[in-house]
C-alpha cells in the first residue's frame, strides 16, 4: 500500500532528524537543519510530493501525518534552543562566579561638587543660624514676581531672563520665592531660613548657564537692621573664604529689598591687590584677569527686605528683615579657579573625579 510506504518514510525522516537535533552544537547548526527539515525543499515536504500517487481518501491521512510529524520536529527544534541557551548561559556563570580573578578596579563615585559647595555654603548658614527650606522649581507668576514687589509689565521682570510656562506660570528664577512661601506657611515672624535649589533663566555663556543653583539668605525679626545684614554676610564669606577676606558694599536695585546692595569680596586670585603673584594669572597689562585690576569681585545681592513684600504676606507693619542671595556655581568657580560654568555640566569624569 502507497500510503503505508510513504508514512514509514515519514517516520523514518522524522527520527533521522530528531536525532540530528539532539546532537546538535550550536544555533548555526540548528537552524540549518530547520531549513533542512521544515523548509521548501525540505525532507519532509518532500515526502509529501508522492501524494499525487495516493487516492483522494489517502491524500489527507498523509496530509495528517506530515504535519504531525513537522510539529514534534518543530518542539525537538524548540528544545534543542533551549538546552543551547542553558549551556551557554551556564557556561558564563561558571566564568563569573571565579573569585579568584584579580577585580578590574572599581572606581566609586562621589558627590558633585556644585553639592559639595551648596552643602558648604549651606553649613555656614546653619551655624549662623538659618533653617534649610526648599521650594517648587515650576512657580506661579505670584510667588516668583508679585509678592517679591516685581509690578506687572515692569521692566524688572527683565533682569531675570525669565522661562515662560505660560502666561503666569515660570521656571523660578531665583530663590526668593522660597521666602514668600515660607513667610506664608508660618504665618507670623520670626523667619530665619536658607532657601536653596535650582534656578532658571535663558542666558548662556562661559559665566551664565540656564540652569544653576542658587542659596537664599532671609533673617525676619523686630529691630533688624542693616548693620545686622552686613555682620552677617561679612562673617558668612569670611568662614566660607578665608578670614582675611574683604567685604564691601555697593548702592544696587532689587524690587524685593530697600535698601539693595551689590556685595563684592577681595579677589581670591590676587588677595585684593590687583597683581596676581602668578604672572600667569595677569593679563598683558600685568593686571590680575579675574577682577580685571581692580581689586574686587562681585559676589552676591542683598537688602532690606521691602515693606511691600512684608504687605503681601500679611506680616505685621513693624516687622524688619534683610535677604541676600548667592550663586553656588559663582562660589565653585572662585574657590577652585574653575574659568567656564559648562565644565560642571558635561559629566566629563577627568573633571569631576578631581573634587
Ligand atoms: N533674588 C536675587 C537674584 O536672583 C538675589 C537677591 C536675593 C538679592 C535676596 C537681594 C536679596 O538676583
Amino acid at each position: 500500500m502507497v500510503l503505508q510506504a510513504l508514512i514509514e518514510e515519514l517516520g523514518a525522516e522524522e527520527s533521522n532528524l530528531i536525532k540530528t537535533i539532539e546532537a546538535a552544537l550550536s544555533s548555526e547548526e540548528l537552524e540549518s537543519l530547520r531549513v533542512k527539515a521544515i523548509g521548501k525543499k525540505g525532507s519532509l515536504t518532500k515526502v509529501l510530493r508522492g501524494m499525487g500517487k495516493l487516492s483522494p481518501d489517502d491524500r489527507p491521512k498523509l496530509g495528517a501525518a506530515a504535519n504531525q510529524a513537522r510539529d514534534r520536529v518543530n518542539n525537538a527544534l524548540e528544545h534543542a534552543k533551549k538546552r543551547l541557551e542553558n549551556a551557554a548561559l551556564e557556561a558564563e556563570l561558571k566564568i563569573q562566579l571565579d573569585l579568584s580573578e584579580p577585580s578590574a578596579g572599581l572606581s566609586l563615585g562621589s558627590s558633585h561638587p556644585i553639592m559639595q559647595v551648596q552643602e558648604e555654603i549651606l553649613s555656614v548658614m546653619d551655624r549662623l543660624g538659618f533653617q534649610r527650606a526648599e521650594g517648587p522649581e515650576i512657580e506661579h507668576d505670584f510667588y516668583n514676581f508679585e509678592a517679591l514687589n516685581f509690578p506687572h509689565n515692569h521692566p524688572a521682570r527683565d533682569m531675570q531672563d525669565t522661562f515662560f510656562v505660560d502666561e503666569n506660570v515660570v521656571l523660578r528664577t531665583h530663590t526668593s520665592p522660597i521666602q514668600i512661601r515660607q513667610m506664608l506657611a508660618q504665618g507670623e515672624p520670626p523667619m530665619h531660613i536658607s532657601g536653596y535649589g535650582r534656578v532658571y533663566r535663558h542666558d548662556q555663556d562661559a559665566t551664565h548657564s540656564p540652569m544653576f543653583h542658587q542659596i537664599e539668605g532671609l533673617w525676619v525679626d523686630h529691630g533688624v537692621h542693616l548693620g545686622h545684614l552686613k555682620g552677617t554676610i561679612t562673617a558668612f564669606l569670611e568662614t566660607l573664604f578665608t578670614p582675611e577676606t574683604g567685604v564691601r558694599f555697593r548702592p544696587s536695585y532689587f524690587p524685593f529689598t530697600e535698601p539693595s546692595a551689590e556685595v563684592d569680596m577681595s579677589c581670591v586670585m590676587c588677595g585684593g591687590s590687583g597683581v596676581a603673584h602668578d604672572p600667569a594669572a595677569n593679563n598683558e597689562h600685568g593686571k590680575c584677569k579675574m577682577c580685571k585690576g581692580t581689586g574686587w569681585i562681585e559676589i552676591l545681592g542683598a537688602g532690606m527686605v521691602d515693606p511691600n513684600v512684608f504687605g503681601a504676606v500679611n506680616f505685621p507693619k513693624d516687622i524688619r528683615g534683610f535677604a541676600f542671595g548667592i550663586g553656588v556655581e559663582r562660589v565653585a568657580m572662585l574657590k577652585y579657579g574653575i574659568s567656564d560654568i559648562r565644565m560642571f555640566y558635561e559629566n566629563d569624569h577627568r573633571f569631576l573625579s578631581q573634587f
